[in-house]
């Protein structure tokens, strides 16, 4: 792979250890990949955030990054295991409390902002059309290749670490023009107009893309909401991390020949899968994190009433600021609803704690059946909202 003298000083450390690793992880992953040189980058989410899913070998690799590292380019983080702040009255234990504000501090000792979240375009990570960027998180990599027009390749914890720290990702799959073409039409034929039926579209289309790339027809409105939960699923089900929507998405790409219909029948079938159980412990919105939109939805569903069932709402902490502004988060906690800031039901140390879960997210289903083996039920936000308080 080519450098440049910049990138040579990197690798060679003359600008600290930490810069030092990051440039050999780079390039080592370049190589694998076949990239030819290495490109700066605009912005950067690092996944790998959670002491649950880190445990002392990732905070150790933290720690010995933190001593010089410094980032390079605006850097958010994807949800940790819990709410930075309000851990306690989600019942986090003290001893992975602890450990995990000790990852957040290495984060932060690195100049990251400690913004927690898998929506870092509603808290100012939002890139342009085109932009080059390296983040890791699977559902926001998808949003902002599909719906912002950047390019990134889905990039892992050490990865993402190591673009924020140099500046740079290696040059090789959805950064290149030639691989965000789409590979199949998915025409949609059946109503699909809300965020739990977008990811049930998610489901089916993702189940048959095997890895490639959908240009999906047919679909004739979308909110950012839809798109947010079409993101987060299409991928989680085996889409590749890319999608193009006729008309919407900013992507250009030509039509294949190869086509697949999902028809009414499709959907169903995938919203009926998703439901397991009528018994309903948990209740979790916010999956990828909510929208200022969606916490004024449920505050006004929530006024006046009380919930039954523990509610969670995942939220990046500067959206829950704005519903403070607003009066939405007082409506919210009324009603004994949590915000779950900076943390989601899949990162949070669950397992074992409730055997079942309400969501509107088709991502969240697969998660909390894999993850922590909830029996699942599968509703729109009102419904889910409406098993919360017991109607
Ligand atoms: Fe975000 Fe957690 Fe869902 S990271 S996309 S809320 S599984």
């Amino acid at each position: 792979m080519e450098l440049t003298k910049e990138q040579r000083d990197m690798l060679e450390g003359k600008k600290g250890n930490a810069v030092k690793k990051s440039m050999s992880i780079l390039v080592a992953l370049g190589e694998i990949y076949g990239a030819k040189r290495l490109i700066p980058v605009t912005s950067v989410q690092i996944s790998g955030v959670s002491y649950d899913n880190l445990g002392d070998a990732g905070l150790e690799f933290l720690d010995e990054m933190a001593k010089d590292g410094k980032t390079r380019v605006k850097t958010t983080l994807n949800p940790a295991g819990m709410d930075m702040e309000n851990w306690k009255a989600l019942g986090i234990d003290p001893e992975f409390a602890r450990k995990q504000k000790l990852v957040i501090e290495a984060f932060k000792k690195m100049g990251v902002e400690a913004t927690c979240t898998c929506t870092p375009y509603f808290i100012g990570n939002k890139p342009n059309v085109g932009d080059h960027i390296a983040w890791g998180e699977s559902s926001a990599v998808t949003y902002s290749n599909s719906v912002l027009g950047a390019k990134t390749n889905k990039e892992g914890g050490p990865s993402t670490i190591a673009s924020s720290l140099t500046g740079f990702t290696a040059e090789y799959g959805f950064h290149l023009d030639k691989n965000r073409q789409a590979h199949f039409v998915a025409e949609v034929r059946a109503k699909v107009d809300n965020p739990m039926l977008f990811g049930a579209l998610g489901q089916v289309i993702g189940k048959q893309a095997k890895g490639r790339i959908p240009l999906i027809t047919g679909i004739k409105k979308a909110t950012t909401e839809d798109l947010k939960a079409l993101s987060a699923s299409i991928v989680t089900y085996g889409s590749a991390p890319l999608f193009h929507i006729e008309w919407i998405t900013p992507n250009k790409t030509s039509v294949p020949k190869e086509k697949i219909v999902i028809e009414q029948e499709d959907i169903d079938k995938a919203v009926k899968e998703m439901n397991d159980t009528e018994d309903v412990e948990f209740v979790f919105l916010g999956c990828p994190h909510c929208s200022i939109g969606e916490l004024e939805k449920i505050s006004k569903i929530l006024e006046g009433k009380k919930v039954k069932k523990e509610l969670w709402i995942g939220v990046a902490r500067p959206v829950k600021r704005m519903a403070d502004e607003k009066g939405y988060s007082k409506m919210i906690e009324k009603s004994g609803a949590k915000f779950a800031c900076d943390t989601c039901h899949v990162v949070a140390p669950l397992k074992g704690r409730f055997h079942s879960i309400a969501t509107n997210s088709a991502k969240g289903i697969f998660y909390g059946r894999g993850k922590n083996n909830f029996k699942t039920v599968f509703r729109t936000l009102e419904e889910c909202i409406r098993l919360a308080v017991g109607e």
